[in-house]
């Protein structure tokens, strides 16, 4: 059996987190790291704050905070929201950690010495007001490839182009918006993207028919646009210091220039999804010190290093906009410590020891909220932290798997998320399982009946309910959110119908054996539920086991049919569980609506 390592892409430790941001990497990868647990998988869920470079700065310039300072702060709290909305994380690390950065300058090094990383002089961004240089989201300017005007110098967030900052059209600073600007020369470091061209195009090639068409598209648009080498240094003082006076000789015997590279980091894209990597050493460690035990590198290579990650089978979440980075950016550096190449362009494998690739990357597009933007700077659109305050995380999460990006962009509206919630949770879901556990209470003494015997239609129920689950395994394998969702829905609606046709409030007035085998065939559906829910609405599925004495999490049931509706024995106590979902009222909609903008904000932006 495969294990299964899950990393969601990191968040930058900047700012609120939005609504959109949740729904396209954590929340998925979650529910997918919930799932494959439950399958009985060796399964390990990586998530780390995004530290370094340009944004986590900007931020802490504007909170008029210290960097480092800032970064605590920030990853204190996403650690914090992220678990209260539910995140399994095995571990949420940080990119600024000590392992992230050895990591990092051992990688460097490597790219260095295989002759993968060169030196050249660039041409940057200069601010006389500032007096300094302005890297990636230091400059903002018109986007040259789609005219967006607020692009930034790292990326349009419009087109998702990444850019450098030189390329953006009426360039200012984003630090004091002066436009006294120049160009100035600095020694930067290249990573040889070029090189891997070829290769890269191979794999994700045979991906095609794996990956969704969204991720292989921008893959290979950007290696048909010819790949750039890629500069991964950058004049900051904030992020993982350049190394350069340990490296040694290049292959043509060259050294790096120790002093030009005095002072610099590495670029944020280049140290951060190292820091999948990284958080998983930082986990180990923190498992070694929780046993008290000495660190053994092998707890966590042996999720990213062959031969012992032989079994694993790793998997990405992203948003589209960090597709390329971890299509190309990351796959080059790993290739480039993996490998040599000669001067006749041959290669062979650097190491017996490779690290891991992806093998599958889920990728999302947007979520909207009425149909623009979530903005924080222009108070529209609801963010995690309010989230939390307005309904428990099983209400958002629900709506928010339900109506994953997958195929196209998606849009929030509070009207939608009222009927939707409203129909499956409160209507479906919390409907069934109070109507089935407080009949159970009241005329079967709070116990699982025993007695009866099933007839056709506690029959037809178990092969609906067989078909149907492995309906959704199916698509919980292959990663459909929505598909999964639309099954598990249908797999409760499967529990009203039966009880509406069981009717065991009238058979048990004439014969109290049918209603006791409805009673049992209803319980143990309401059981069934429960693991099957507990990857979407955790909060709800722990109360329903609760409920039904069931452990919890439990075990995805199996799908040969053993026991599918059998698991409770007769005679076991039981209680009807709280109400586990109130609906959303008009009332709460009209005033959230006005709180968090509703479609004239939208249309505003
Ligand atoms: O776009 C973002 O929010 C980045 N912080 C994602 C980084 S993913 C990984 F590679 F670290
Ligand atoms: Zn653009």
């Amino acid at each position: 059996m495969s294990r299964i390592l899950i990393t969601s892409a990191l968040p930058y430790a900047a700012g609120a987190k939005h609504l959109g941001n949740l729904a396209g990497s954590m929340l998925p990868a979650d529910v997918y790291a919930r799932f494959q647990r439950a399958r009985g998988r060796e399964t390990l869920y990586i998530c780390a704050t995004d530290e370094h470079g340009t944004p986590a700065e900007l931020a802490a310039a504007e909170a008029g905070m210290p960097v480092a300072e800032f970064c605590a702060l920030a990853h204190e709290k996403l650690h914090a929201m992220g678990r209260a909305f539910g995140m399994s994380w095995d571990h949420f690390g940080r990119s600024s950690s000590d392992q992230n950065r050895k990591l990092t300058q051992a990688f460097a090094q490597q790219l260095w010495e295989a002759g993968f990383i060169e030196e050249r002089v660039t041409q940057q961004v200069y601010s006389l007001a500032d007096k300094r240089f302005l890297p990636d989201r230091y400059v903002i300017g018109t986007c040259p490839h789609c005219g967006y005007e607020a692009a930034r110098g790292d990326q349009c967030e419009n087109c998702t182009r990444v850019l450098d900052p030189a390329d953006l059209l009426h360039p200012r600073s984003a630090l004091s918006g002066s436009t006294d600007i120049e160009i100035r020369g600095s020694k930067h470091l290249f990573l040889r993207q070029s090189l891997f061209a070829d290769r890269l195009r191979v794999a994700i090639e045979a991906k095609r028919s794996a990956w969704p068409n969204l991720v292989t598209s921008i893959a290979l648009k950007w290696l048909d646009e010819g790949l750039q080498d890629r500069g991964i240094t950058r004049d900051l003082s904030w992020g993982v210091p350049v190394n350069a006076a340990d490296w040694g000789p290049n292959p043509d015997g060259g050294r790096p220039d120790v002093e030009g590279l005095a002072g610099k980091v590495f670029y944020v894209w280049f140290d951060a999804p190292i820091e999948y990597i990284g958080a998983t050493w930082e986990w180990a460690d923190a498992q070694a010190a929780a046993a008290g035990r000495a660190p053994d590198d092998q707890d966590w290579e042996r999720w990213w290093r062959e031969p012992g990650a032989a079994d694993v089978t790793y998997v990405q979440f992203m948003g589209k906009d960090n597709v390329p980075f971890h299509t190309v950016g990351f796959p080059c550096t790993l290739m480039g410590v993996n490998e040599r190449r000669d001067a006749a362009g041959r290669w062979t494998p650097a190491s017996n020891a490779p690290w891991k690739l992806v093998d599958d990357l889920k990728g999302f597009n947007w979520l909207d909220y009425y149909g623009g933007r979530f903005s924080t700077s222009q108070k529209r659109g609801v963010f995690m932290d309010q989230a939390l305050e307005l309904l428990p995380a099983d209400y958002w999460r629900w709506w928010l798997v339900a109506n994953a990006p997958e195929s196209s962009d998606s849009t929030f509206t509070w009207e939608q998320f009222r009927d939707q919630v409203n129909a499956d949770l409160a209507d479906v879901l919390g409907n069934f399982v109070n109507r089935i556990c407080k009949f159970a209470e009241s005329r079967f003494d709070g116990v699982v009946p025993e007695g009866g015997a099933p007839g056709a239609l506690d029959e037809k129920l178990e092969a609906d309910v067989l078909a149907k689950l492995r309906e959704l395994t199916g698509h919980m394998e292959d990663r459909e959110c929505r598909k999964a969702t639309t099954a598990l829905r249908q797999l409760w609606v499967l529990g009203n119908q039966y009880l509406t046709e069981a009717a065991p409030w009238t058979a048990i007035k004439t014969d109290r054996d049918r209603a006791a085998v409805a009673v049992r065939y209803g319980l143990n559906l309401a059981a069934l539920f429960a693991k099957v829910s507990e990857p979407f609405i955790p909060g709800a599925a722990g109360k329903i086991a609760e409920a039904l004495g069931e452990p919890f999490p439990g075990r995805w049931p199996s799908l040969d049919g053993e026991g599918v509706l059998t698991a409770l024995s007769p005679g076991r106590p039981i209680r009807a569980p709280e109400v586990l979902f109130r609906k959303v009222e008009d009332a709460q909609v009209a005033e959230w609506r006005e709180r968090f903008g509703g479609p004239a904000a939208a249309e505003s932006a």
